[in-house]
């Protein structure tokens, strides 16, 4: 037999497809399916999404669109009114002046983010993404054939990157900063003088744009949530990314949006327009009544929130060596679990990494999590908190129980 002959064959695929990874969350959840399947009782906390379902009036407004015959193409950034709706949240809830036509609509804030980022970054470019960070920033950065630079906020600061940190990583490379607040996965919320520490630092760099994703604004324990592009001296470098996924319970109807100078909200619109065109006309309806709904409904699921939180944290915080800061915002807890690593567990297995303290905790205590490394934080594991309470409460039950058997 020849050589050639031996060779595996070249991947058919193309290279930006072989260095893509799937998300971890979506990795860990299929594997958490997969337990469950075989009758065990898990308890899967690795989902983002909140367990609500969508409000009332917003599903009315989706079968009112259907039956009024809202059923073809629209416009590629969006029916107008949902524009204009947008723009009018802006000026009510974030003191923000923008115009219909700076208003993309897509499918999901991801693909928002997608098309700001492939808008925005050419090949070579830096991107600033501050880790932890949500798990598609680094995979669209290489998709647009950038370099992520991961800045890590620390365990003292919540995991916040400040603004000195933020200096020392920006070079006459870097095009974008990319982050978001409340931040998934460590809950985290910029305060408006930390914000405005980071816009000081924009100001000094002309070259760098800031892509500010506020999809967990409602989901905020300390008040006050602040957009970057408040403060004017940045504001025209800054493009705002929200949606309805997590404040209106609406994954599944996969409605988000962004805000940006007219120029760069044209470049995504025209990006869009060959990739998917218009999203959902029906979404797009519900997506008005949503808005025109305001925030009620979310602020019945942020008091939910809120107490899964504490209730969470109440028994986190019993065990030993577990290091968990108190989230501000958004539906996650991101303890630091350094002191497990390197230990072993009962069965003989080496317990080294996050992911396999994750695979372990999933093995024994029947929890699904997510490993830190995924949000560029190896030393983290991500629990949802986005689940009943008696199930949260049980699920932090065994989880002590399983870490106290490690030695
Ligand atoms: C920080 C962050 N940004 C964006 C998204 C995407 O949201 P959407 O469902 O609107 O695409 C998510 C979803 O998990 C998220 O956590």
């Amino acid at each position: 037999m020849s050589e050639t002959a031996t060779l595996a064959p070249p991947s058919p695929l193309a290279d930006r497809l072989l260095r893509m990874t799937e998300p971890a969350t979506i990795a860990m959840a299929k594997k958490a399916r997969e337990l469950a399947a075989q009758g065990v009782d898990v308890i899967n906390l690795s989902f983002g999404e909140p367990d609500f379902p969508t409000p009332q009036y917003i599903k009315d407004a989706a079968k009112k669109a259907l039956d009024d015959g809202y059923t073809l193409y629209t416009p590629v950034a969006g029916i107008p009114e949902l524009r204009q709706a947008i723009c009018d949240k802006f000026r009510r809830e974030n003191q923000l002046d923008f115009q219909p036509n700076q208003i993309v609509v897509s499918t999901g804030a991801k693909q928002a983010l997608a098309n700001a980022v492939l808008s925005l970054v050419n090949p070579g470019d830096e991107v600033v993404v501050f880790s932890p960070y949500w798990v598609s920033y680094s995979e669209m950065v290489k998709l647009a054939g950038g370099i992520t630079v991961e800045l890590l906020g620390t365990l003292e600061n919540d995991y916040k990157v400040t603004a000195t940190q933020l200096e020392t990583a920006i070079t006459e490379r870097t095009k974008l900063i990319m982050y978001s607040s409340p931040c998934n996965p460590t809950g985290a919320v910029f305060s408006r003088e930390e914000l405005g520490e980071i816009a000081a630092v924009l100001a000094r760099h002309p070259q760098v744009f800031a892509l500010a994703d506020e999809i967990y604004e409602y989901i905020n324990f300390v008040g006050e949530h602040v957009s970057l592009a408040q403060f004017a001296e940045i504001a025209e470098r800054v493009v705002t990314v929200n949606g309805f996924s997590k404040g209106y319970a609406m994954t599944g109807w996969r409605l988000g949006y962004l805000a940006a100078r007219q120029d760069i909200a044209a470049a995504c619109e025209k990006f869009q327009s060959q990739i998917t065109s218009g999203t959902n006309s029906i979404a797009q309806r519900a997506g008005v009544a949503a808005l025109q709904g305001g925030r009620a409904s979310a602020d019945e699921m942020v008091t939910a929130y809120r107490r899964r939180r504490d209730l969470v944290l109440e028994v986190a915080r019993t065990i030993p060596g577990l290091q968990t800061p108190t989230p501000s915002g958004a539906f996650y807890v991101f303890p630091d679990v350094s002191a497990f690593l390197g230990r072993t567990a009962p069965d003989g297995r080496s317990i080294v990494t996050a992911t396999d303290l994750a695979l372990y905790l999933l093995a024994d205590a029947h929890v699904a999590a997510v490993a830190g490394d995924a949000f560029g934080a190896p030393r983290c594991v991500r629990f949802s908190t986005a689940a009943a309470d008696d199930k949260l409460v049980e699920a932090f039950r065994r989880i002590k129980a399983s870490l106290g058997k490690l030695s």
